[in-house]
C-alpha cells in the first residue's frame, strides 16, 4: 500500500494504478463502517484508493474540529489490512492554500434537514469531495447511507458537474445493539450510549407500522418523535420523513421510497441516523 502526502505523488502513483478505480473519501478515525466501503469497492474495483483528510470546511465555528478524533497509524493498519493500493493524506494547505476562494454549492437538496441545521456544512463537503474527486478521477466514489443527505448531494453534484463517475451508497453498520457507527460515538459516555439504542428502536417501530399499513408520513414523525422523547437523555433536534431523493418533507400519504431521519443531541454529542421505507 502507498501512503502519498503531495498532489504531484497522488498523480504519479495514479498513473500506475489499474481501472477501475474506486475512491473511498474519508475523515479517517476509521470503524467497520468505513471498512465496509473499502471491502465494497474493492470487490467492485481493480485499485482501491482511500483519502483521508479533516474537512475544517465542512465544520461550523460551534462544531467538533479540533478535538475530531484522529488517528493515522491505526487507520493505515486498518486499510492495508483491506487490500487498499492508494491513501492520499493531504495536509491543509494541500486542500485550502492561502488564496483558496472557489466553492461548489449544490442548492435545493442541501436545504433542509443537516443543510437546515449546521449551515455551510455541505458547502464544505461538496467543495473536498469535487477537490478528492478531480485529483484522484475515481470511476466509483463510495459513500454511506449513514450520510443520506450528504449521499444525495454529491449525487446530484455529479450530475449536475457531469463527472464521469459512478457513486455506491453502502448499507449503514450498527453494532450489535443497533447503534448506527460513527466516530462521534467515542463522545457518548456509558449512560448515553445505552440510551443512544433509541435511535434504532424509534426508527425500527416506525418502519414497522409503515409494513403494517401505516402510510401517513406525520403518523411515523410522530410516533419517532414520541419514542425518542421517552429517552430522558435525549434531546431530538429534528425527524423527517422525505422523499428519499429530493428530500422534501411528505405532507401527507407516503407514495413510492420515502427516508425517515433524524438528529437527536446525547449530552454534547449529536447523532445522526435514518431508514428508508417504501420502495
Ligand atoms: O463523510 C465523510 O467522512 C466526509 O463528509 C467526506 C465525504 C469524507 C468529506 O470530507
Amino acid at each position: 500500500m502507498k501512503v502519498v502526502v503531495s498532489l504531484e505523488e497522488l498523480w504519479e502513483a495514479r498513473r500506475s494504478l489499474k481501472p477501475p478505480v474506486g475512491l473511498v473519501p474519508t475523515m479517517g478515525y476509521l470503524h467497520e463502517g468505513h471498512l465496509s466501503l473499502v471491502r465494497a469497492a474493492r470487490q467492485e474495483c481493480a485499485s482501491v484508493v482511500a483519502s483521508i483528510f479533516v474537512n475544517p470546511t465542512q465544520f461550523s465555528p460551534t462544531e467538533d474540529l479540533s478535538t475530531y478524533p484522529r488517528n493515522l497509524k491505526r487507520d493505515l493498519d486498518l486499510l492495508e489490512k483491506e487490500g487498499t493500493d492508494l491513501v492520499w493524506t493531504p495536509t491543509e494547505e494541500i486542500m485550502y492554500p492561502a488564496d483558496f476562494q472557489t466553492w461548489i454549492l449544490v442548492e435545493e437538496v442541501t436545504k433542509p434537514l443537516e443543510g437546515a441545521m449546521r449551515p455551510g456544512h455541505f458547502r464544505g463537503v461538496t467543495t473536498v469531495v469535487a477537490k478528492l474527486f478531480n485529483a484522484v478521477q475515481p470511476d466509483k466514489a463510495y459513500f454511506g447511507q449513514k450520510d443520506a443527505q450528504q449521499a444525495a448531494v454529491i449525487r446530484q453534484m455529479v450530475q449536475d458537474l457531469s463527472y464521469k463517475l459512478q457513486i455506491v451508497v453502502c448499507p449503514i453498520v450498527r453494532e450489535a445493539d443497533g447503534l448506527a457507527m460513527s466516530s462521534r460515538n467515542i463522545y457518548l459516555n456509558p449512560a448515553e450510549r445505552m440510551a443512544a439504542t433509541v435511535l434504532y428502536h424509534s426508527l425500527s417501530a416506525a418502519k414497522q407500522a409503515y409494513a403494517d399499513g401505516e402510510r401517513q408520513a406525520d403518523k411515523l414523525r410522530q410516533m419517532v418523535r414520541q419514542n425518542i422523547e421517552a429517552e430522558p437523555l435525549a434531546k431530538l433536534q429534528y425527524i423527517s420523513c422525505a422523499n428519499s431523493l429530493t428530500l422534501r418533507e411528505i405532507q401527507d400519504e407516503i407514495q413510492g421510497q420515502a427516508l425517515l431521519s433524524m438528529a437527536v443531541f446525547f449530552g454534547k454529542t449529536r447523532l445522526i441516523d435514518n431508514m428508508l421505507i417504501g420502495d
